[in-house]
């Protein structure tokens, strides 16, 4: 009887654990963005495309992309040095550490990433290119709310 009742605890927890797993699992859709935002972030860094997360690049990728705005992916991104040293502050300091962030993606591009091209792999090549969505760098094109940190696939939604 005692070996019974340690079994059905065992496996009562064992699904606890599975249970828990995957809720951390479904959570990965969810971006966090710093609640200490950057003043200048948004207006600077937002108007051409979505003001990426910081956790979505190393700080190595930012401090390399702040430090050559000049030639920024064709175009010219440049600002004053206030903004520039204040940006490139807020950028390093809330950078993505965790694993699979840890490492600078090619040309420094979130959608180089070894974890970006994984989790688009079911997403046809032409729907990147389509006119409505024009890159994959242009995540709110899909991700209606990229905005507020959230790429849960559940949320997404290719345009026509
Ligand atoms: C004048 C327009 C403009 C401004 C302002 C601008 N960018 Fe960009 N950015 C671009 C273009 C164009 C690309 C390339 C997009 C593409 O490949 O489709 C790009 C790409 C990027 C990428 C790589 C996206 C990818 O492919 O994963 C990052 C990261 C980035 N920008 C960060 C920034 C930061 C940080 C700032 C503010 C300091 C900024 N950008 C301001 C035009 C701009
Ligand atoms: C052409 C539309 C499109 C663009 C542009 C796009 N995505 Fe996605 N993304 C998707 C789709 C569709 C999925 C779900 C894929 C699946 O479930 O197989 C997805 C999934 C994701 C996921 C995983 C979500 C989860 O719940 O596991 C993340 C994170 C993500 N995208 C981030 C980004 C970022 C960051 C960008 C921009 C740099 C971007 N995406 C650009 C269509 C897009």
């Amino acid at each position: 009887m005692k070996d019974f009742i340690s079994m059905l605890v065992l496996t009562a927890l064992t699904y606890l654990v599975i249970a828990i797993a995957s809720r951390v699992v479904l959570a990965e859709g969810s971006i966090r963005i710093p609640t200490e935002r950057s003043p200048s972030y948004q207006t600077e860094c937002g108007s051409c495309h979505l003001a990426y997360p910081p956790g979505l690049l190393p700080a190595q990728s930012w401090s390399t992309i702040m430090s050559s705005l000049s030639k920024h992916y064709g175009a010219d991104a440049s600002l004053d040095p206030k903004d520039t040293q204040a940006i490139s502050a807020w950028l390093t300091q809330y950078a993505g550490t965790y694993k699979r962030v840890a490492e600078a993606p090619p040309e420094n591009r979130i959608t180089q990433s070894y974890w970006f091209k994984k989790k688009h792999r079911k997403v046809k090549a032409g729907d990147f290119g389509k006119p409505s969505v024009k890159s994959a760098a242009n995540c709110n094109a899909c991700h209606r709310q990229a905005e507020q940190g959230n790429f849960d696939d559940d949320d997404v939604q290719i345009p026509r």
